[in-house]
Parts: structure tokens; C-alpha cells; sequence
């Protein structure tokens, strides 16, 4: 029995769900930073759809997750019982490495969530995915967020990476430059790979929490990690990905994009898809 069959019981009115969702996004709305992250007094229902999701996640994360980032999820401690408070979160974050969190309604335009991380805070949704399709979620929801990003801003490796990616299109104004700096964010922060003994393993936030692709993510091209190839490859963020790339190691994936986030600028983005082309 996968997911989906345990949970049919649990949600099936898609617009139900719908209306749930957009309660619990549009406090969002009303939020400055600085105030408490107001708490969401999740159902029982909600709460069954993290700890299904959450143990096969754990499940799978001890042998596809990079230790880097199972250290880091341990740092920040986060169980399977039920879905954490944000401000929870936030105050544990914090304390490890000095990230906050601020509630998003959904999706926020890159150049603005990411903007954002170079002051040390990071936009997170509060509400979870429909319990009739656990394995997967399209859009960002509590899960993906404290799993997969807030494991990985509990160390402070990953941390400063998030920074540097946050400086970075900060630095640039053109669409072209932005648009490439989300590529090489979604290649790494959010699909990387790390090479182990046993195989490339997880660290990126989408797939971490996507138990769905932690199954298939060992099928896909992985290539070297290498920004220079990125310019070549698409990806949509709707699908299992095809293509991703794997570092040698911690210290590799800080040379390559941090070093890259570091140093880019219009004219240097510009040449690597000029020479793409
Ligand atoms: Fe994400």
C-alpha cells in the first residue's frame, strides 16, 4: 500500500483542501518581520499527513541523503510526530546559525525569496500538501520547507551557501542573470547530489522531501557538478528531473557554487551562455 491509498480516507475533496490551503496562506499576507510566526492549529488530518510523509522520508534518508545533510537534520531535531510550529523552527534555526523564517503564501518571486536569504531569513509556507498525494508536492508546502530547507540552514555550511546565493542576485538586475543564478539554486540548493562510497546522495531540498523522488532521483543523467553545463540543460520544477549534478563533495559544492554565487555578475553570466551557445 503506497501513501495515496493510506491517506484516501483522509483527503479527498480537492477543494476542501483548496480552501484550507489559502486560510492558512493568506495570514501570510498580514505578516512583518520581527513579530512572532503566528501558530496554525493544524487537524489531525494535517498532522497524519506529516507523519506518514515524514517517516518515509527518514526512512529513505538514511541511505540516499548525504550525511551532510543527516547531520544537519539532526542538528535541527525536527520529529515525525506531527507538524512543527514555524516559530518553533525559526527560534531553533536561530540559535544553530542565525536563519529566521517568514510565512509565504506560496511560491515568492525568486528574485525576492532569494534576496531575502542574504539578510538571513527565509520565506516558508505553513500549510501541508493534500493528504491524497503525499509522495509529491508541486508547490512548497510545510513539509518541503522545515525538512528539506530548514535541515540543511541548520549547519552552517549550507547556511552560508544560502547566503551567498541570496548576495548573488542581489548583485545582478538583468532577467538573464537572475534567471541563471535560480538554475544553478535549483541544480544545488534544491536538487543537489553529493558523491558517497555507495552512490550519489540527497541534499537538496526538493528531493529530500519528495519521497517519491528519492526513489528515482539514482535514474536520472547525473553529471558532474559543473555551472559551466548548466547553461545547456532545462528543467521544470513540475517533474521528476532528468538531469542533475553531483559534487565530490562538501567542500567541491562550496568552490563550485558558492564560489560561483561569490563571485558572478551580469558580464560573467553572460559569458558562460554565450558560450553555451
Ligand atoms: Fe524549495
Amino acid at each position: 500500500m503506497d501513501g495515496r491509498e493510506q491517506l484516501t480516507s483522509i483527503s479527498t475533496d480537492t477543494s476542501a483542501y483548496q480552501r484550507r490551503r489559502d486560510e492558512i496562506a493568506a495570514r501570510a499576507a498580514t505578516y512583518t518581520r520581527g513579530e512572532a510566526i503566528p501558530a496554525v492549529a493544524y487537524t489531525d488530518a494535517e498532522h497524519a499527513v506529516w507523519r506518514l510523509v515524514a517517516a518515509r522520508l527518514r526512512e529513505r534518508h538514511s541511505a540516499l541523503a548525504a550525511p551532510e545533510f543527516l547531520d544537519a537534520a539532526e542538528q535541527l531535531g525536527v520529529g515525525n510526530e506531527g507538524i512543527p510550529q514555524l516559530q518553533d523552527v525559526a527560534d531553533r534555526l536561530d540559535g544553530l546559525t542565525g536563519f529566521r523564517l517568514q510565512p509565504a503564501g506560496g511560491v515568492v518571486p525568486f528574485h525576492r525569496f532569494c534576496g531575502s536569504l542574504a539578510d538571513d531569513y527565509f520565506h516558508s509556507t505553513q500549510y501541508i500538501r493534500d493528504g491524497a498525494t503525499p509522495f509529491y508536492s508541486v508547490e512548497p508546502d510545510v513539509l518541503h520547507e522545515v525538512i528539506g530547507h530548514g535541515s540543511a540552514l541548520a549547519d552552517t555550511r549550507f547556511a552560508d551557501l544560502y547566503r551567498l546565493a541570496g548576495q548573488a542576485v542581489r548583485r545582478v538586475e538583468t532577467d538573464t542573470a537572475i534567471q541563471f543564478i535560480a538554475k544553478v539554486f535549483w541544480f544545488t540548493i534544491e536538487c543537489g547530489l553529493i558523491d558517497a562510497a555507495d552512490g550519489p546522495r540527497a541534499y537538496g531540498a526538493s528531493i529530500v522531501s519528495s519521497y517519491g523522488e528519492l526513489d528515482q532521483f539514482r535514474s536520472a543523467e547525473i553529471r558532474p557538478l559543473d555551472i559551466a553545463d548548466m547553461a545547456g540543460v532545462d528543467y521544470d520544477i513540475t517533474q521528476y528531473q532528468h538531469t542533475l549534478y553531483s559534487a565530490r563533495s562538501m567542500a567541491h559544492l562550496e568552490d563550485v557554487a558558492g564560489g560561483f554565487w561569490e563571485s558572478c555578475d551580469e558580464a560573467s553570466i553572460e559569458r558562460l551562455l554565450a558560450a553555451e551557445i
